[in-house]
């Protein structure tokens, strides 16, 4: 069913979007870390897969993900998607006029932090990697730092298509891990909405001694110590625990990936583009 627009003023929430379904692992993250807050969350899931597309696309489709949220009541914006948080940011906040996270700084926050760290890897979607953001942000921040980064494509559809524990799914993840620990990493970073999935499978890949940080899980820690900060933003949002999920197009299977995701979903509404 389509929903008509509806923006109700009071109703001010936390706005999240992603490329599809991937980004409600940043939802669950919110939620375990801001249990009060009221969410409001676009999953584009008629244009996705975001990170094979070039940045041009992907900066067009994030404004038109970033007006439907602020639209209908967001008042915090997070880029829930990596391929969207590589590219799409600056542009965004040129934009509009509402604090606007992404998911990279967070994680690259939380990876500097350990002095004794300094070999990092990052995995993440083509476009992300392409992007070389990741990279440029830790050497900006810790120039003696070690950053080697690997594509690995072929995740996103393996866990959309539930494939989580998988032997195939075991031996996409060690192959494309291979490089990294030729390079003996001691922290990788999770650089896409999908991957915090597969968690368990990718420490046993690359093994028990690399720390690895979760984009969302950095993410979510960052957006709580802003409205701490922050009475004032903090204090207008919506607090009774509602969350809202969008998508520009709905199938049983994404239903169900959704369910798998938050354990429990309420409807699916769908905006037609
Ligand atoms: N949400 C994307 C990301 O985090 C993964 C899925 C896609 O390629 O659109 O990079």
């Amino acid at each position: 069913m389509d929903t008509p627009f509806v923006f109700i003023r009071d109703d001010l929430m936390i706005g999240v979007f992603d490329s599809g379904i991937g980004g409600l692992t940043v939802v669950r993250a919110l939620m375990q870390h801001l249990p009060k807050y009221n969410i409001i969350y676009f999953g584009d899931t008629a244009r996705t897969p975001y990170g094979t597309k070039s940045p041009e696309t992907v900066i067009k489709y994030a404004i038109e993900d970033a007006e439907i949220l602020i639209q209908r009541g967001a008042k915090i914006l997070v880029v829930g998607c990596n391929t969207a948080s590589s590219v799409a940011t600056d542009v965004l906040r040129e934009r509009f006029d509402v604090p606007i996270f992404e998911v990279i700084s967070p994680a690259v926050h939380m990876a500097i932090s350990r002095p004794n760290k300094r070999r990092i890897g990052i995995i993440g979607t083509r476009a992300t990697v392409n992007s070389g953001v990741y990279e440029y942000k830790i050497k900006a921040l810790r120039p003696d730092i070690e950053v080697y980064a690997a594509p690995c494509p072929l995740l996103v559809p393996l866990v959309e298509e539930g494939w989580l524990k998988k032997a195939e799914t075991r031996r996409i993840v060690k192959k494309y891990l291979h490089p990294l620990k030729l390079k003996q990493i001691d922290m990788l970073i999770l650089g896409c909405t999908h991957y915090p999935l597969l968690k368990e499978i990718i420490q046993v890949k690359i093994g028990k001694r690399v720390k690895i940080i979760d984009s969302s899980e950095a993410l979510s820690t960052s957006v709580k110590d802003f409205l701490q900060n922050n009475p004032h933003i903090a204090d207008n949002l919506k607090k009774d625990g509602n969350c809202q999920f969008y998508v520009s197009d709905v199938t049983e299977h994404m239903r169900k990936l959704a369910g798998k995701i938050l354990k429990r979903i309420g409807k699916l509404e769908h905006i037609r583009l």
